[in-house]
């Protein structure tokens, strides 16, 4: 695997595979590399010639507040990690390189996508992943490039952000990979207890039944939604949002919305740990 550090050397690398061999299949990250992470370069691979990977921690989608410094940073682990997936390129530029100067121009994604579930409680949010995979995607120039499902929302941002502005990019989701009692992986897992970790898998446990219950044919979703996040807070959980939407925009469904176009989402607080997930009814 190359490993870049500067925008100049990723470019000149890419250039002579655009002229060589195709198809660039690209997988942004910031680090802390997981299984789910792992699974997209693996699936990378099915739809190009060349898997571009990136770690950047990207210090404009937190807010002042929150995990920025304390995100975990496993630079030597992850490139093993890369190493062992069949990974071609790594591009991991230093904050200076991405960012040498104030990032003004922004991509500001609408507020009916980017201020409602995760971007109530992250103000921002969405700002800042775009504007960066927007950056990314200049520099590194795929044709394809992959997003966990686990983090729904973003992936719905940055689908509709390269279908507006018509980039020739293909946006390709990957399932959520989890643990065996169904915690969905996450780099913010780390930061539970034992005693957290072990109640951890109660948010999946509860996305299931809801899914359960409107699969068969229980439409009355705000009903649904506050019992699960009843439950999370007498089990010591701070939830921000449990929410059934549809799954194009997000938005709340109609009374009769068809059931499989329909996706439950929720974030809560677990001690000092914010989860968030999400299932496809
Ligand atoms: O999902 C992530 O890890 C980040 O939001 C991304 C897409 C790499 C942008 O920083």
């Amino acid at each position: 695997m190359q490993i870049h550090h500067t925008i100049a050397a990723i470019r000149k690398a890419l250039a002579e595979v655009r002229h060589n061999t195709g198809r660039i299949v690209f997988v942004p990250t910031m680090g802390n590399l997981h299984e789910g992470h792992i699974a997209l370069m693996r699936q990378a691979r099915h739809h190009g010639d060349c898997v571009v990977a990136s770690i950047f921690v990207n210090r404009l989608q937190f807010r002042p507040g929150e995990d920025f410094e304390k995100y975990p940073r496993t630079f030597a682990a992850d490139c093993e990690k890369l190493v062992a997936a069949g990974v071609d390129y790594l591009f991991a530029p230093s904050e200076e390189e991405l960012y040498p100067e104030p990032q003004r121009y922004v991509i500001e994604p609408p507020v009916d996508h980017a201020n409602i579930l995760e971007g109530e409680f992250r103000p921002g949010h969405f700002r800042g992943v775009a504007t960066v995979v927007m950056k990314l995607f200049a520099i590194v120039q795929p044709q394809a490039a992959l997003f966990g499902k686990k983090d729904f929302q973003q992936f719905m941002v940055l689908s509709a952000m390269v279908r507006e502005f018509a980039l020739a990019v293909d946006v390709i989701p990957g399932e959520t990979v989890r643990a065996a009692d169904g915690l969905a992986l996450s780099s913010r897992n780390g930061f539970l207890s034992s005693v957290e970790r072990a109640e951890a898998p109660r948010l999946h446990r509860l996305l299931s039944q809801i899914v359960t219950a409107v699969r068969t044919g229980n439409h009355d979703y705000t009903s649904l939604t506050a019992a699960a996040e009843a439950e999370l807070q007498a089990s010591g959980w701070l939830p921000d949002y449990v929410a059934v939407r549809r799954k194009f925009d997000l938005q709340s469904p109609a009374a009769q919305e068809p059931a499989d176009t329909l996706v439950v989402l929720a974030a809560a607080r677990l001690g000092s740990t914010r989860l968030i997930d999400n299932l496809e009814v």
